[in-house]
């Protein structure tokens, strides 16, 4: 199994990054292929609406995004993560989630959209944030990321996960909500892993 992981927290060793790399270890073990990336230090550019992509099957703009692509393809799962910023995913995140609407191909009825992925991949998306009831608070991101990466990009299954009270320089993973979230995630990439096998 293939898994490609996102880390949209500028501070590349933050606590989001951190999270996301321990889930990755397990993975690993377990036998999954992984790569990781930090948006911090790739060239990611706005998505120009230019609508190449629904004429033909790529994207217009010549930057790290032509490299992330393949992977993007072969990932039998995603892993993203972002802190929350002011309610809301980091700017390098949602950068970066707009530029997946390249793999939107035009569709009938005309003026729909389906998605160009292959079936069967999972996704899991990892929130931090410093209010202690953030999971709470930020839920809206677990349905918009559910419409994105299920209703629009065709991801068969997603596991969303908002953990709150991260203070800066402590590390969220010895806290109840970092554990239980990485506990969680661990076992439900893990669980991708033996479908996948
Ligand atoms: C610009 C900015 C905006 C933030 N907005 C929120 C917010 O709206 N709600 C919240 O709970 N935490 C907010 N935070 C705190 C971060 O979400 C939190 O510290 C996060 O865990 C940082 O992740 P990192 O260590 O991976 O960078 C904000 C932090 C910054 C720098």
């Amino acid at each position: 199994m293939k898994i490609l992981a996102i880390n949209g927290s500028p501070r590349t060793n933050g606590n989001t990054s951190l999270m996301i790399k321990d889930i990755l270890r397990k993975a690993e073990a377990a036998g999954a292929n992984i790569s990781y990336f930090d948006l911090a230090d790739l060239n990611i550019k706005d998505c120009k609406a230019c609508m190449k992509c629904k004429k033909e099957d790529c994207c217009s703009q010549n930057d790290d995004m032509q490299a992330l692509r393949p992977l993007i393809e072969e990932a039998d799962l995603l892993l993203l993560g972002s802190p929350v910023y002011m309610g809301d995913q980091t700017g390098l995140m949602k950068c970066f989630i707009d530029r997946l609407y390249t793999f939107m191909a035009p569709a009938e009825p005309k003026g729909s959209l389906k998605s160009r992925l292959s079936e069967g991949k999972r996704a899991m998306v990892l929130f931090t944030c410093q209010m202690p009831n953030g999971n709470v608070v930020y839920n809206y991101m677990a349905v918009r990321y559910f419409n994105l990466l299920v209703n629009m990009l065709g991801y068969q299954d997603i596991r969303t996960y908002i953990v709150g009270g991260a203070v800066p320089n402590e590390d969220l993973r010895t806290t109840p909500q970092g554990r239980s979230t990485l506990d969680d995630g661990e076992r439900f990439v893990i669980e991708a892993l033996g479908s996948k096998a």
